[in-house]
């Protein structure tokens, strides 16, 4: 067990904050002044230490580059209208961090070292949680194999690190997708439902396809038929048919449980909606289109939020929506921010603080 007072703090002697603004900046591309860092040796958690962020000096072959035994979360960190910094359901992220671990043959990272080294962290560097609209702070906690050794085999020693990065919207407008029928993200028995670094990785040939295409993302489909929808890309799926709101469920171990994915499930049945997590396949979902109640399709990630998507492509029918109009995944985006922002009762007891 590690508690508080064994994680060591080095501060920054000047933050960088000094010199940027947190006002519309792109995902991913600043961190704040400090990080934390962790290392797995002999069996046991050591030297946890939380200080400036700097770069890694790693040898070459350390085996996470080799054969990419590495995992990741992504969390967010927002502040209230009273400047109390809280962070979105952590506890989730760090359970889910432990499934990926187990699934990629890694050690479990311990609570005392995930949440509470996370708490102090944020503590330490929670003037760059940025507030305005759409704005926050994106929290990405990282564990990699490091043994200098290029035998596949899993690694005798792990590097446990979470950077903080300063955040605008992953994307500005809703996006248009491409149903995915050649390559695939998961199939049974893989690691579709682990937040492994290799899926991303893997994702983005087809990515980069569809973009030739004109779309932003791929809609995947299942391994074996090419016929029920898996996820969008970096996000879980719902699609609003009639007075039911449908995503596809997590039984066959290829989709990642979403943490955004689970909270708009609560908020939708809220909202009056029927929700199912089910299997649901291309054909259905033109079938609906069809008839005319195919209302909404949006995506839903802890980058992304919850993003709207105003066309559909399978082969050649075409899916648009009317984004202007829709109604539910506005009202869902709404409520789920005034929740972050501490402007809407918490009762789900999301919302952790710092
Ligand atoms: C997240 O929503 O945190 C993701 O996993 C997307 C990320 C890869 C940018």
């Amino acid at each position: 067990m590690v508690a508080a007072m064994d994680i060591n703090i080095t501060r920054v002697e000047r933050s960088k904050l000094n010199e940027m603004s947190l006002e519309n900046i792109p995902f991913g591309r600043y961190y704040t002044d400090h990080m934390l860092e962790a290392d797995y040796e002999n069996g046991e958690w050591k030297n946890i230490e939380i200080k400036p962020y700097q770069p890694l000096l790693l040898e070459p072959s350390t085996a996470a580059l080799h054969y990419g035994q590495a995992i990741f979360e992504g969390i967010k960190a927002y502040k209230d209208t009273d400047g109390n910094a809280f962070i979105f359901r952590p506890q989730d992220n760090y359970k889910r961090f432990n499934i990926s671990a187990e699934r990629m043959q890694m050690p479990q990272v311990p609570e005392e070292i995930f949440m509470e080294g996370m708490r102090m962290l944020i503590d330490l560097d929670k003037n760059w949680i940025p507030q305005n609209a759409d704005h926050s702070l994106y929290i990405r906690p990282f564990m990699f194999s490091s043994d200098p050794v290029i035998g596949v085999k899993p690694s005798d020693s792990y590097k446990f690190m979470i950077l903080l990065s300063p955040a605008g919207p992953y994307y500005n407008a809703p996006i248009r997708i491409y149903v995915e029928e050649k390559y695939v993200r998961a199939a049974p028995g893989g690691v579709g439902y682990a937040k492994a670094a290799g899926n991303y990785g893997a994702s983005m040939y087809a990515t980069a396809e569809a973009k030739k295409l004109g779309y932003d993302q791929v809609l995947w489909t299942d391994a074996i038929e090419h016929k029920y929808v898996q996820e969008i890309g970096t996000m879980n799926v719902f699609f609003i048919i009639g007075d039911t709101a449908v995503t596809p469920s997590l039984d066959e171990g290829t989709i990642l449980g979403g943490v955004t994915r689970d909270s708009a499930m609560t908020i939708l049945k809220e909202m009056g909606f029927k929700v199912e997590e089910r299997r649901i396949s291309v054909d259905d979902l033109i079938d609906a289109h069809k008839a005319g109640l195919l209302f909404e399709v949006f995506g839903t990630g802890t980058a992304a939020t919850i993003t709207q998507i105003k066309e559909l492509r399978y082969k050649d029918y075409v899916m648009t929506f009317d984004v202007e109009n829709s109604k539910t995944a506005p009202q869902l985006k709404k409520i789920l921010t005034e929740i972050r922002e501490g402007k809407r009762e918490d009762k789900y007891g999301w919302m952790y603080k710092i």
